[in-house]
Order: structure tokens, then C-alpha cells, then sequence
């Protein structure tokens, strides 16, 4: 009787686990083919801020690097300057990756906003990262600038063996009016709009979404998804900076949606607003900096799948992250470390430290 038990249970088993083989890999057939349909690679590494991994994050080097390593996309994070120009920058302000604070000191938490293109220039956006990271610092690092959109397109442009697209995220938008019509009038320019699934767009912000959407409608767009108050209700009802907590990467690792009905609520603002996809977050193995809520589970990726939604998650480093994301049926990553990325898929990528010398850095 024992032993009839042990038998049933194995084979239930078996054929739950069939199910779920054959539930993901239904899933990785519907992601495939909603990339194909929009001309995006499958699965897609998106190069995080450049391969900021290994040089710093949205400067020439990195930049230079993913596009050299083979990266579909050079990811990046748009603002404006003070005097109208697009300007790649993640932090809303200048202190952690620049000079800022001995050039400017009166200015130093100001927004990106707050200075002119010149005064822009005039920093070093790349000695930050020798201190930070001695064992990957190079003295040609020091004193790089950061870099206007045309400059991200160039690099893009830069090699016909290699032609990376940009996956361009409007950031803090409530702070750029008007930001949206001039990344359309700039890619017309460059003419970049024409050419399918070489840009994607991307944001957090629903409104900014829906700009992109009036002003590019044939271009794909991505929500990025997030848990938070402002954005997919935490169960917990908390943010991190009213949580009292530490440990940002531990108090995320804890948050998940209110509920399975508040996660699909997001999709469905995903879809209405125009996205062809969502870029939720995810747990690192390692945790740290990027690491946010897990927001990548199997269902998550299929119920998404089901609505015609692609996946592509941010920020992932590590081969055993990369191997649960796509095992989860994520359909591209977001990684700092477009190499080890291109590697886990069996793609063709030189070794960093040889490019980046090739480079002449
Ligand atoms: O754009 C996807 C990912 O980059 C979102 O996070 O903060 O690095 O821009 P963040
Ligand atoms: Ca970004």
C-alpha cells in the first residue's frame, strides 16, 4: 500500500512537472513571437547604462564596450539639460558618479536639470568609478564626459559589423515637459524611426508612457514595473524610505503585489497605455544595489504572455540570475555585464578587458 503511494505520488510528480515544462515553454513560444513581430531579438540583452559593469556607467567606454561585445541594445537614461539638450544620465542628480561636488558645490544636489550642457562637460564622470572599483579601474577612465543622446547614437552608428539598437528610457519626465516630442524629433533626425525594432522605449511613468505613445505609436514601448505605493501596491503598504529600514536591497527582497488582481491590474495599464511589453524588476541572487522585488515568477511571465505582452527584466549580472529568469519565461535582461550575458547564451563575446584595451582605454 505503502509502496502503491510512493508510485501515485511519483507520478504525479511527473506529470506535474510535465505541465509546468510544457506551460513554460508554450510561454517562451508566445514571447519569441510576439519579439518577432516587432522586429526585437529573442531573448534580447539590453546593456545596462553601457557594459557599466566593467567601465562607467553612460560613458563612452561602456557604451563603445557593449556595442563591441555584441549587445542587441545600449540601454539608456534620458534628461535634459538646462539649455535643451538630451543628455544621458541615470540619477536625477550628479554626485554619485561625478565631480560635482568639488566643481559645483553650491549646486551639488541639484537636479541634471539645474546645469548647462558646458558645465556638464566640464565634469569628470569617470574617476568615481577607479575608487568604487579599484580591481576594474583604468587611469583612461579618468575624466570622461557625459555624453548628449547624438553622442550614444554615433557610438551606435559606429561599426557596420556591429549595430546595436538604443532602448531609451524617458527618466523623471515629470521634470522634462516636453521631453518626449524632442527624443521623437531627434531619432526622425538621426533617422532611427524607420528602422524596426532597432529603438524601444521605455519608462515608469504611465503619463510619460502615454506621450510616447501620441508621438511614436509604431514604436515599441515598455512599462517598467515596480513595487511601490506610486506604482504595484506592496502588500507590506510600505516604501522603503518610510519602512525605517537599512537595507534597501533586503526590504525589497521582502515586498511582493497587494495581490495576483494588482499585479494584473499593471499589465492591463501596460497594455491600454500602448506597451508592447513590460521590464519588471527582480531579486539577485547576491542582492546589492539593483536588486528590487521579485516581480519575474513563472505566472507573472505567462500572464503576461497570455495578454501579448513581452518580458524583459532588469537588472541581472550573474549566470545562475540569468538561468531562473529565463527558466521564469522572461524573454530579455537588462544586465550591467553584457558579456557573461552573451556567453550564457551561447553567443560570440571577446573578453571585456581585451576591448576595452582595443578600444584604446
Ligand atoms: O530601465 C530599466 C532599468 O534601467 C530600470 O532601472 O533605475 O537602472 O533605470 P534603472
Ligand atoms: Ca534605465
Amino acid at each position: 500500500m505503502k509502496e502503491e503511494f510512493s508510485v501515485r505520488k511519483s507520478l504525479i510528480g511527473i506529470l506535474a512537472w510535465a505541465a509546468l515544462g510544457a506551460a513554460s515553454s508554450a510561454s517562451a513560444t508566445e514571447g519569441k513571437s510576439i519579439a518577432a513581430a516587432q522586429s526585437i531579438p529573442y531573448p534580447a540583452v539590453i546593456a545596462h547604462r553601457g557594459a557599466s559593469y566593467d567601465a562607467p556607467e553612460s560613458t563612452a567606454p561602456a557604451y563603445l564596450l557593449a556595442r563591441e561585445l555584441g549587445a542587441d541594445y545600449l540601454e539608456l537614461d534620458l534628461q535634459r539639460t538646462r539649455d535643451g539638450v538630451l543628455v544621458v544620465v541615470h540619477d536625477d542628480e550628479l554626485s554619485r558618479t561625478s565631480d560635482v561636488a568639488e566643481r559645483f558645490p553650491e549646486r551639488k544636489t541639484s537636479p541634471v536639470s539645474a546645469f548647462t550642457l558646458a558645465e556638464l562637460k566640464s565634469l569628470d564622470a569617470g574617476s568615481w568609478f577607479n575608487e568604487a572599483y579599484p580591481q576594474r579601474a583604468r587611469a583612461s577612465f579618468s575624466k570622461l564626459s557625459i555624453l548628449t543622446l547624438d553622442e550614444v547614437i554615433d557610438i551606435a552608428e559606429g561599426n557596420p559589423e556591429r549595430r546595436p539598437g538604443l532602448y531609451i528610457e524617458t527618466k523623471v519626465p515629470n521634470q522634462f515637459p516636453g521631453i518626449e516630442r524632442e527624443l521623437k524629433a531627434r531619432l526622425e533626425a538621426r533617422g532611427w524611426l524607420d528602422k524596426p525594432g532597432r529603438v524601444v522605449l521605455q519608462t515608469f511613468d504611465r503619463n510619460s508612457l502615454a506621450l510616447l505613445h501620441e508621438v511614436m505609436p509604431q514604436i515599441p514601448k515598455i512599462l517598467l514595473l515596480w513595487v511601490g505605493t506610486k506604482a504595484i501596491m506592496p502588500a507590506s503598504g510600505q516604501d522603503f524610505a518610510g519602512s525605517g529600514e537599512r537595507d534597501k536591497a533586503a526590504f525589497y527582497a521582502r515586498q511582493q503585489p497587494k495581490d495576483q488582481a494588482e499585479f494584473l491590474r499593471w499589465l492591463d495599464i501596460a497594455k491600454q497605455g500602448g506597451a508592447i511589453g513590460t521590464g519588471p524588476s527582480a531579486k539577485r541572487s547576491k542582492l546589492g544595489e539593483q536588486s528590487y522585488a521579485d516581480l519575474i515568477q513563472p505566472w507573472m511571465n505567462q500572464a503576461s504572455h497570455e495578454r501579448g505582452l513581452l518580458v524583459h527584466v532588469y537588472t541581472l549580472d550573474e549566470p545562475e540570475d540569468f538561468d531562473v529568469a529565463m527558466k521564469a519565461g522572461v524573454d530579455g535582461i537588462f544586465t550591467n555585464r553584457a558579456g557573461a550575458l552573451l556567453r550564457f547564451y551561447h553567443r560570440p563575446a571577446e573578453s571585456e578587458s581585451g576591448l576595452l584595451t582595443k578600444l584604446g582605454y
